[in-house]
């Protein structure tokens, strides 16, 4: 464990599994229709690279990424587009694969802006799901793991940047924000 790590709330073993089993989910549920995987940059990242290699099914992805006014780690609700999609999404069934759903800021604005689009359907795969701390309505029709609001790292989620690689999701140890 890495010596910032308070503690492994998810192991590296554990997201195998269930981003296997969701990967299978959506398999299913699209039935071999065409889906386009679409994230969020940059802690989605991770994510996406392991759902859609579990998706057995004809995918495509493409990536956005989106700036929220504020500090750091506390979305502000207001999203400015860095960099938008490359193809169009019209008459395509989309799929956002994010990391962590948090506020519900991010999400809420990006499906929004993707639903105007007319594409055949939205749907949101949240690897992680921060209990009590959605402020504005999302709905994710595909949950890796609900979790604490806490401050956690690994697996794409960063602090300043750092730990995205760490192979599992852990709970930043407060000495390294609070100095
Ligand atoms: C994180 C995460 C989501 C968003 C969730 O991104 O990847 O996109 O915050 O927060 P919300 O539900 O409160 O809107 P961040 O802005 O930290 O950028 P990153 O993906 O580059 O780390």
């Amino acid at each position: 464990m890495h010596e910032d790590v308070q503690k492994v709330l998810i192991t590296r073993e554990q997201i195998a599994e269930r981003v296997a089993q969701m990967g299978a989910q959506i398999a299913a549920d699209y039935q071999g229709e065409p889906l386009l995987v679409v994230s969020v940059l940059k802690g989605a990242a991770i994510f996406m690279a392991d759902l859609v290699r579990a998706i057995d099914a004809p995918v495509e992805m493409d990536f956005m990424a989106v700036s929220s006014y504020g500090s750091s780690h506390e979305s502000s609700g207001v999203v400015r587009v860095i960099k938008d999609l490359n193809g169009p999404v019209e008459g395509r069934h989309v799929l956002i694969a994010e990391d962590v759903l948090d506020s519900g800021l991010t999400l809420n604005y990006v499906v929004k802006m993707l639903r105007s689009r007319n594409p055949k359907s939205v749907e949101v795969a949240a690897f992680l799901v921060k209990e009590g701390a959605q402020r504005a309505p999302v709905e994710c029709k595909y949950t890796g793991f609900a979790c604490p609001d806490e401050f956690l790292v690994g697996y794409g989620l960063d602090y300043a940047e750092r730990y995205r690689n760490l192979p599992y999701v852990g709970v930043l140890d407060p000495k390294v924000y609070l100095g």
